[in-house]
């Protein structure tokens, strides 16, 4: 098998490779100036190669998609047999419902979508809230799901900050509860309130935060509001500090500066998403699932 990366985050693409201990390709992308783009893929022998493995974070999606489309489709025009995603983000996984009349669950569409596309899909943390599963909504594809939270449990264990740990909403509590377990630390979890993209109100559990640093988790931090007004109440509640951990450091617009005006300490996340606040690298983790045996039903 080969790892077929993209110029964007061609380093995890290339760990990855020489972890599996594999040949490593890019995908040449040219951006036309109307904005289609233009891509050129290696010459892969199917004579030696049955798998590839396309690895592509799906952050900013609606162009990757495209993008990933017209690649899967030329593998299996080249005669490659399997193909593999690793997208360490996977896109459109909160709009799962239709709030209101005619809205697209574009959870379900991007879903049957990638279905058709690969063989095997491996992601981490996915916003699953109203589904349990992700084969509910990719089907006819191999899909394993791995989560950060034993790696953020690591990191917190190891930081010796003793800290509580809050999840901002009631869907954080799949992660925020597994990594507290693993690491022995308190946790608890707020309510909240979505008025629009950039308002949010979060209600504070009543567990005491007095002089504690909290840390709050999140899979993902997008415009940086539900950690910034979690953040705000956790201070007016007494909270020595409060730092965040989240999977997937999204971090759009003018996200960085919300959480610099909310006095965040430390803003610390997976490497699913480049950006500087990644502490916790997740490629041992997809080695070690890639090279896993497939399991065979008995
Ligand atoms: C949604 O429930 C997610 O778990 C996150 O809490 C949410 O996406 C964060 O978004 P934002 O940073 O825009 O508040």
């Amino acid at each position: 098998m080969i790892v077929l990366g993209f110029q964007h985050h061609a380093e995890q693409g290339k760990n990855l490779a020489s972890m599996l201990g594999c040949g490593y390709d890019e995908v040449a992308t040219h951006h036309f100036p109307d904005g289609e783009s233009r891509l050129t893929l290696p010459l892969i022998s199917t004579e030696e190669i049955s798998e590839v493995i396309v690895y592509r974070t799906l952050d900013h999606p609606n162009d990757k998609l495209v993008e990933l489309y017209m690649v899967c489709s030329s593998l299996r025009e080249q005669g490659i047999r399997k193909v593999t995603l690793v997208a360490p983000y996977l896109c459109y996984m909160r709009q799962d419902k239709a709030f209101n009349p005619g809205e697209v669950v574009a959870q379900r569409v991007i879903g049957q979508w990638l279905g058709e596309m690969v063989d095997k899909l491996i992601t981490v943390d996915p916003h699953l809230h109203r589904i349990r599963h992700l084969d509910e909504v990719v089907p006819n594809t191999q899909n394993i799901v791995l989560s950060a939270a034993p790696l953020i449990a690591d990191f917190l264990s190891q930081s010796a900050i003793n800290p509580l740990l809050l999840g901002p909403d009631e869907e954080s509590q799949q992660w925020v509860s597994q990594i507290a377990e693993r690491a022995g630390l308190d946790w608890a979890v707020a309510k909240k309130i979505r008025h629009s993209d950039h308002s949010v109100s979060v209600e504070l559990p009543r567990q005491a935060v007095t002089d504690r640093h909290v840390v709050i988790i999140d899979d993902v931090a997008s415009t940086g509001h539900t950690l910034a007004d979690a953040a705000r109440l956790l201070r007016q509640a007494g909270a020595r500090e409060v730092s965040c951990f989240v999977t997937h450091a999204l971090l759009s617009g003018d996200a960085e500066q919300v959480l610099a005006e909310a006095a965040i300490t430390h803003l610390w996340s997976s490497d699913s998403i480049a950006h500087q606040s990644n502490v916790v690298s997740l490629t041992p983790l997809l080695a070690d699932t890639l090279r896993r045996p497939p399991a065979h039903a008995t």
